[in-house]
């Protein structure tokens, strides 16, 4: 509910800066977006005037679901745009120039950036204070030198480049070597120490950009000998700690602004809601003046990517089982289990402890607080794994979940299929499942079932497993039928762990029938999703799900179009999926799975071919200019790749082709072709397959 003294806003514009897309890289350690917005008032808390709000008000904001302290009615002829480039700038200018610098008449300012948002409302705001003399810019390029010439009449010996430090012998020629009584400073690294050396003795040195502090970078204290100060502003821990603060700086901001001749910095950029990847783009390349905003329209249609972390972790003060727990999956399990704050684990296993893998596992686990018991247990016997839970109930806290994963195989053709080989497969699956329904607690927070496609499309030589299969999928209906939680996940292969993984002559095996593997990243994704605690007791849809299947389109890619399901009835369904892909994306080069073709390259060359082809689209995206105009023999650089272009390529190497490449290197790479090679030759997810191949 609305808090009392909140106000909601139907958001019709937010603003947008720099700031926002350090956010979206990752390079400032905060979540938040879209601060500054206007729209129309929807509801006010009981505590609110109507004299100050009403609903249908116009108002801006300056941070998400506002207090009234950060909220602002504007004038109804105030277009939402315009409203929106106001609250961070002006209220960051007038913070910094007057509360915390309290600049005077006649004291002299440098204003960093000068052409930006915040910029250009410090330059509104500092001549209301002082005369065009004493106001010193620095900007970035010609065109932005002329647009406060042009715009705020700024004098053109008082202008100087943001890019190279000769501002600092300017400031010390203008001002007969004394400085300036206040810097508003949004510059970084070395041009922040030099602007230090800028500010008069008792100046104010107003820090606005965030880089240095986040970095922790050091000043020297010598530049304190001057008796000079240094001031941070950061709007949000003003929101957080001192509302009444808040609401002064943007009363008074604005009373300035709506009184003075102000006007909000231009150019203004707009750009719809389901532009806001080139709003980015814009901003990104740090050529752009002004302020920019999004516009939101009932008809704009915004792509969004679901979160990937799971907001839920496992209870320290619970035993979870993993029955085949010693196997390549069962360990996998464990150790994410473990990084989820999982601290009591019982692994069931006919072998215990006797393999290497698991004594390591454990050892591994034990160092990180997780305490892993593994006895010997067959989890089809009935008896055995009664007294193995009565043990470890008086040892271990209570028992909230389970993941079945025992597997025994048995390969044959069916006609020459002993009994025992049958039912050596079915027994940890058929009976080894159905004791561990009724024997451990009821109403567990998960019972999730490490199945196989084979039960559904058939596995040839696998009429057991296949069997054994389909039983623990028509066991998970049955069980989620009395009320209790299960799931069934039928998975294809698995690729780096497990007992295919293991295999090399299965896991070709199963490329050829079709299957797409599954990385271990993909598997605890699915892991993440179906044990949550939170997650309601699953219906028809999900109780059985099958992963890790090729789609037609895929399979006819690879040249595997007649294989032996897919004719089938039953899979009707996903052979029109094929006909949607091609309908819905006509452009050959999209449907290109680089990472898959990556996967198969035979040489190191070939993958690194492949990657300079997947790259040059990457930078057609990142840097808006056509993919021919992009030649792999040229560096990254030359197409105006900078170190934020560099940092998003950098991830996207790491999350594509699991290879960390540090962003120097991209930087520094001869050529695109070159760069790709070395990639090519860290990338883990190839060497990885290599490896199990
Ligand atoms: N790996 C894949 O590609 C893949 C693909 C699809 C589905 N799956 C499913 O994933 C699960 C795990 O597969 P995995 O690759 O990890 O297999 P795995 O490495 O062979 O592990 C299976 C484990 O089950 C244990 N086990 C067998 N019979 C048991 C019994 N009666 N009681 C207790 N434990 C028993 C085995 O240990 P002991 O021999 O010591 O008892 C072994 O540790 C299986 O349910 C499988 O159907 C795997």
């Amino acid at each position: 509910p609305l808090g009392p003294r909140e106000i909601e806003i139907a958001v019709k514009a937010v603003g947008v800066n720099f700031k926002n897309v350090m956010v979206a890289l990752g390079q400032i350690p905060d979540t938040s977006l879209g601060q500054e917005c206007s729209g129309v008032v929807t509801a006010v808390g009981t505590e609110i005037s109507p004299q100050d709000f009403s609903v249908g008000d116009h108002a801006f904001r300056n941070f998400a679901r506002g207090n009234k302290s950060s909220v602002y009615k504007i004038p109804e002829t105030m277009t939402f745009a315009t409203a929106a480039t106001i609250p961070v700038t002006f209220a960051t200018a007038y913070y910094s120039l007057f509360h915390l610098a309290r600049l005077a008449a006649d004291e002299s300012v440098l204003i960093h950036a000068a052409a930006g948002g915040v910029g250009q409302a410090a330059i509104q705001l500092a001549k209301t204070r002082t005369s065009a003399s004493n106001i010193f810019v620095t900007v970035s390029s010609d065109e932005k030198r002329s647009l406060l010439i042009e715009q705020y009449g700024i004098l053109e010996t008082h202008i100087f480049s943001s890019r190279h430090k000769s501002f600092v012998q300017g400031i010390k020629r203008m001002t007969s070597g004394r400085g300036v009584d206040v810097v508003l400073n949004s510059l970084a690294g070395d041009f922040l120490k030099e602007s230090l050396g800028c500010v008069a003795p008792l100046g104010r040195f107003i820090e606005i950009g965030k880089k240095d502090i986040y970095l922790r970078s050091d000043i020297s204290l010598s530049r304190f000998l001057r008796s000079i100060s240094f001031l941070s502003v950061d709007l949000g821990v003003i929101v957080r700690e001192c509302e009444p603060l808040m609401e002064e700086i943007i009363t008074q901001a604005m009373r300035v602004y709506l009184h003075g001749t102000m006007q909000p910095a231009q150019p203004l950029t707009a750009f719809k809601g389901s532009q806001i990847e080139e709003a980015f783009r814009f901003l990104q390349n740090g050529r752009s003046s002004g302020k920019s905003v999004i516009e939101f329209g009932s008809d704009d249609k915004i792509p969004v990517v679901p979160s990937s972390k799971p907001t839920w972790g496992f209870d320290p003060n619970a035993t979870y089982v993993i029955a085949g727990g010693s196997g390549g999956l069962g360990r996998s399990v464990a150790r994410w289990m473990a990084a989820r704050n999982a601290k009591h684990i019982l692994l069931l296993s006919r072998s215990g402890t006797t393999s290497e893998a698991v004594q390591s596992l454990i050892t591994e686990l034990t160092e990180l607080g997780t305490l892993v018991a593994a006895p010997s247990c067959d989890v089809s016997d009935e008896k055995a794994l009664k007294s193995v839970l009565e043990e470890y109930a008086a040892t271990l806290p209570p028992i909230k979940s389970r993941i079945q994963g025992s597997m025994v195989l048995r390969d044959g053709l069916f006609e020459a299929m002993s009994h025992d080989d049958f039912h050596a497969v079915l027994k940890p699956k058929v009976q080894g499942t159905w004791n561990l329904h009724h024997l451990l607690p009821r109403y567990m927070d998960f019972f999730l079932i490490l199945s196989s496609t084979g039960g559904v499309f058939g596995s040839r030589g696998q009429s057991n497993y296949a069997a054994a299969s389909t039983y623990q999928d028509a066991f998970a209906k049955y069980r989620v039928g009395l009320g209790e939680k299960c799931v069934s996940l039928d998975l294809g292969l698995m690729l780096a762990v497990g007992f295919a993984a293991e295999r090399q002559h299965i896991t070709e095996k199963l490329v050829s029938a079709g299957y797409e593997g599954i990385h271990e990243i993909e598997f605890h994704a699915l892991l993440d999703y179906f044990c949550d605690p939170g997650r309601p007791i699953d219906d028809a849809d999900t109780v059985q799900t099958v992963t890790g299947v090729a789609v037609p389109a895929s399979l006819n890619a690879r040249g595997l179009g007649d294989i032996f399901w897919m004719s089938k009835p039953l899979f009707g369904g996903l052979r029109q999926m094929d006909r949607q892909t091609i309908i819905s994306d006509k452009n050959p080069e999209n449907k290109i799975d680089y990472r898959a073709l990556f996967e198969q390259a035979p040489t190191d060359e070939a993958a690194g071919t492949i990657i300079t082809k997947a790259l040059t689209k990457k930078l057609s995206t990142a840097l808006n200019m056509p993919v021919t105009d992009i030649e792999p023999e040229k560096p990254v650089y030359a197409y105006g790749v900078d170190s934020l272009v560099a940092v998003e390529v950098r991830y996207w190497f790491l999350k594509e082709f699991k290879a960390q490449v540090a962003v120097f290197e991209i930087l520094r790479s001869e050529s695109i072709a070159k760069l790709s090679l070395f990639v090519a030759s860290k990338a883990q997810l190839r060497h990885v397959k290599m490896d199990a191949s």
